[in-house]
């Protein structure tokens, strides 16, 4: 088709209805964000630029949330009803276009209108069309005077991060979720090489089994990226890549891998050369750890099971458990869990994790191995199960990481000897998912 002005801007203009329709789902609906995403029809339909477009300026709206709301509400004499949700959205889509992604003010402000064309927004279409030209005058200086970290941090994040890390630190995280994350991958083998073949930064190069890729964000479409057909390679956060590796050398050795879907850490584990049996919940999710393995060429038993009950065929020498957790430490990737948790969803999660590890301990043989990760900043998810464990159940003892174990992820280590990232961590690299993990080993009897 030849692009014209005319087909350009209605092509634009249904991203923008898609985005309008996707943030209702995520903050009217309640849906995650990757399932908003993978369940709207519309979006695979877009053209690929306007489908990222349409991604954009949902994450956008959503990792700037509070800025934005706050920046509204300075334009505003009194504050949107609730009722009026769909003008706060239009809003909020119009504003996220003037103040973080450059759209020039006269398309910003037409398109907004356009979403607001039927009967139902007329009467408010003079509001919004008065609040979003303010926008366009006075938006950057109001954003500059803007505290974005902690405007775009919910109370509950805030004070637990604080009480956690400190203010300081708390800000220091806040700030590093405002940023598109880069790409991490882990390699079969021989990441030198394919660092090299991709234009990759090699991260810890030190670190036995090699290390994580780096390529900057706005990779586009990983499956047109060399290796991804012939399964060199896996995407995965550099943090994510470490509980794995606390396991040290697994060849030849039986891990169970629990909770085990979509299948990072399977992969390391196979390709180290562990016999990896994977159990995972979902039943959708496995099938998606096994297509992955499949792309990977690389082999596990799998088991559909829940990990809290099921029992291995015999004891291992290993087992990680991966547990469901809030996931705050990849608000990178996932901004909507801000807006979407609180801190009463975390007590439910702690208890499903005290029960998988209560059970996780049963699987490992007498002086094996057991890894406990999360991918949260949340104490009550991390160190504090890891406590609760301890005091309850002599079977295990926790097994510090030692100084230099991790080469290239000093500032990860706790004093307990524990992996603690934080987003904020390998700042000039780009910074890392939040993972806490701890090792422990089951006694000899
Ligand atoms: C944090 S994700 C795991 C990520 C995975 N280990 C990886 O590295 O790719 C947690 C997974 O646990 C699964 N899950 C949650 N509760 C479970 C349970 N009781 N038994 C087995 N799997 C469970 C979820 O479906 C989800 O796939």
């Amino acid at each position: 088709m030849i692009e014209t002005p005319k087909n350009r801007d209605v092509r634009g203009q249904n991203a923008r209805k898609t985005a309008l329709a996707l943030l209702r789902a995520v903050l009217d609906d309640g849906r995650p964000l990757d399932e908003a995403l993978a369940g709207n029809p519309h979006l695979a339909k877009l053209e690929a630029r306007d489908r990222a477009f349409a991604r954009l300026l949902l994450v956008t709206v959503l990792r700037r949330l509070g800025q934005i709301d706050a920046a509204i509400d300075r334009c505003l004499d009194r504050p949107i009803r609730a009722k009026d949700v769909m003008l706060q959205h239009i809003l909020r889509l119009g504003a996220a276009q003037l103040l973080f992604l450059e759209t020039p003010p006269h398309a910003a402000v037409s398109t907004s209108l356009d979403l607001a064309g039927g009967p139902r927004l007329a009467g408010q279409r003079g509001l919004l069309n008065a609040v979003l030209r303010r926008l366009s005058r006075e938006g950057a200086a109001l954003v500059e005077g803007q505290d974005a970290a902690r405007l775009n941090t919910p109370d509950w994040l805030w004070d637990s991060w604080s009480a956690a890390y400190g203010e300081a630190t708390a800000r220091a995280i806040a700030e590093a979720q405002l940023g598109e994350p880069p790409l991490d991958l882990s390699c079969k083998g021989d990441p030198q090489a394919w660092a090299e073949k991709l234009g990759a930064t090699l991260l810890n190069a030190e670190m036995p089994g090699g290390g994580s890729l780096r390529l900057p964000a706005g990779q586009g479409d990983v499956t047109r990226l060399p290796g991804y057909g012939e399964g060199a390679w896996w995407v995965q956060d550099a943090a994510a890549a470490l509980p794995a590796r606390l396991l040290g050398d697994v060849s030849g050795k039986t891990v169970i891998d629990l909770c085990a879907a979509p299948g990072g850490k399977t992969a390391q584990l196979a390709a180290a050369g562990a016999a990896v049996i994977a159990v995972e919940r979902s039943v959708e999710r496995l099938q998606r750890l096994q297509e992955n393995l499949e792309r990977l060429q690389l082999g596990a038993a799998l088991v559909e099971a829940d990990a809290a009950a099921w029992q291995p065929p015999a004891p291992a020498d290993a087992v990680l458990l991966d547990a469901p957790c809030s996931a705050t430490g990849t608000l990178r990737r996932h901004p909507d869990i801000a807006w979407l948790k609180d801190s009463a969803q975390i007590a439910s999660l702690t208890a499903a994790q005290d029960r998988l590890l209560a059970h996780a301990v049963g699987m490992v043989k007498p002086g094996g191995l057991l890894v406990y990760a999360v991918c949260s900043l949340q104490p009550e998810e991390g160190q504090q199960r890891i406590h609760a464990l301890l005091s309850a159940d002599d079977r295990v003892e926790r097994l510090p990481l030692a100084a230099g174990e991790l080469p290239g992820f000093e500032d990860c280590l706790t004093p307990e000897g524990d992996l603690r990232s934080l987003p904020c961590h390998l700042p000039a690299q780009g910074g890392l998912d939040g993972f806490y993990a701890c090792r422990l080993r089951r006694r000899e009897v």
